[in-house]
């Protein structure tokens, strides 16, 4: 007797939901992503589908960059990457707040709209709003042919392949690949970066599937401390520079699947007010790899716990006095201080899937969400 297999199940593969089989994938999709966009010998950048955007990317003078949800913060990591590269003003913005600003751009401002649908409305209406203001647009999309990449002048795709669960994951991290390489793209259009410099980043960048595997395989520790944090009702997420846009998208992951109410923030925010929400019942999850102003973290860390309140430190491996500071720590390995953002968002992406299943959450399908949010 025949037992037809479910074809959702047979997707799954080995795993029991798709927002873990894609955690997973990640290794594999961001090493798709960079060596479809960079070779490492001789060390070059190809990007084939810029268009017209390609020779006026010298010409630009500042750059905003939008999206909402996940491809919002990865944006705003972006932003540092191409203030840092290209050296020219660049700032973050979420799409459906973009567009009712009446912003002032002209044609030698670069929009960069993030949107690995790229049908979402709200990123569509602001790409209209810069259309009409006459900015240059380049997206950064995973879905071939999708209609941010049918209105902006130039695409810069991710290799992430379909991603089913609604909790985004490895189109976070190769958004981040991606705008990492884009800001290279700039700053090398605009004469300020050599090939050795080049050379070294793509170096850097090699070395990042492998390290990513690393984290993938301390899931265990991971799901033991998810039973800890599962029966908290807030959570506190916290950053400083590039691991402020990874604290929000922690707190998002964990919104998202678990229902767990969740913020992230600005480490240096504390004293100015969420200080005062800070009791044993109120746990934080602290980002402070070695290159995310650890000192400053420190500080931030020992000032809640000296109020009761338990910490999760994302600390990088072999830290051994973040490990006996904090409450619990998940480890990442050592990455360079650009690629932080993408270690230390793993450890959080596996931190919500396992609080959620603790919870018994439909994590593929959380509810009141839609993949893509085509309606306003
Ligand atoms: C992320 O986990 C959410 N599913 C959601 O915030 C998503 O990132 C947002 O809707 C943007 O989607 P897009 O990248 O397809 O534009």
């Amino acid at each position: 007797k025949r037992i037809p297999i479910d074809p959702v199940t047979a997707l799954k593969g080995q795993y029991p939901h798709f927002m873990l089989k894609e955690i997973h994938e990640q290794p594999e999709a961001i090493a798709d992503t960079i060596w479809s966009l960079a070779t490492l010998d001789p060390p070059a950048l190809y990007f084939d589908d810029l268009g017209p955007a390609a020779d006026r990317l010298a010409d630009i003078e500042r750059v905003v960059l939008i999206g909402m949800g996940t491809s919002l913060h990865a944006a705003m990591v972006g932003q540092r990457y191409i203030e840092a590269f290209a050296g020219i003003p660049a700032d973050a913005d979420n799409a459906s707040e973009f567009r009712y600003r009446e912003p002032v751009l002209d044609d030698r401002t670069l929009v960069i709209s993030v949107s690995q649908s790229g049908e979402t409305v709200d990123v569509l209406e602001a790409m209209a709003v810069a259309r009409q203001a006459g900015a240059l647009q380049v997206t950064v999309c995973n879905t071939a042919g999708a209609q941010t990449t049918r209105v902006a002048d130039g695409t810069v795709y991710t290799r992430a392949g379909l991603e089913r669960g609604v909790a985004s994951t490895k189109c976070f991290t190769t958004a981040v690949v991606a705008l990492y390489l884009l800001a290279l793209r700039i700053a090398q259009a605009k004469g300020r970066l050599s090939d050795r410099e080049l050379a070294l980043h793509l170096h850097d960048l090699a070395q990042l599937p492998r390290a990513v595997s690393e984290v993938l395989r301390q899931q265990d520790l991971v799901r033991k401390r998810a039973v800890s944090l599962a029966a908290a009702q807030h959570v506190l997420f916290l950053g400083r520079g590039l691991a402020f846009p990874v604290a929000m998208e922690g707190a998002l992951k964990l919104k998202e699947v678990s229902y767990i109410h969740a913020e992230g923030y600005a480490a240096g925010e504390m004293k100015h007010g969420p200080i005062a929400l800070i009791e044993p019942s109120f746990p934080t999850v602290a980002i402070a790899t070695r290159h995310a102003l650890r000192t400053k973290m420190i500080s931030n860390i020992e000032q809640i716990q000296a109020r009761g309140g338990p910490v999760t430190g994302v600390v990088t491996e072999g830290d051994a006095e973040l490990t006996a500071l904090c409450d619990a720590v998940l480890t990442v390995p050592a990455v360079s201080s650009w690629l932080e953002p993408v270690a230390a968002v793993i450890p959080l992406q596996l931190l919500a899937y396992d609080v959620a299943v603790h919870r018994g959450c439909d994590v593929d399908q959380p509810r009141n969400l839609a993949k893509t949010v085509t309606v306003e």
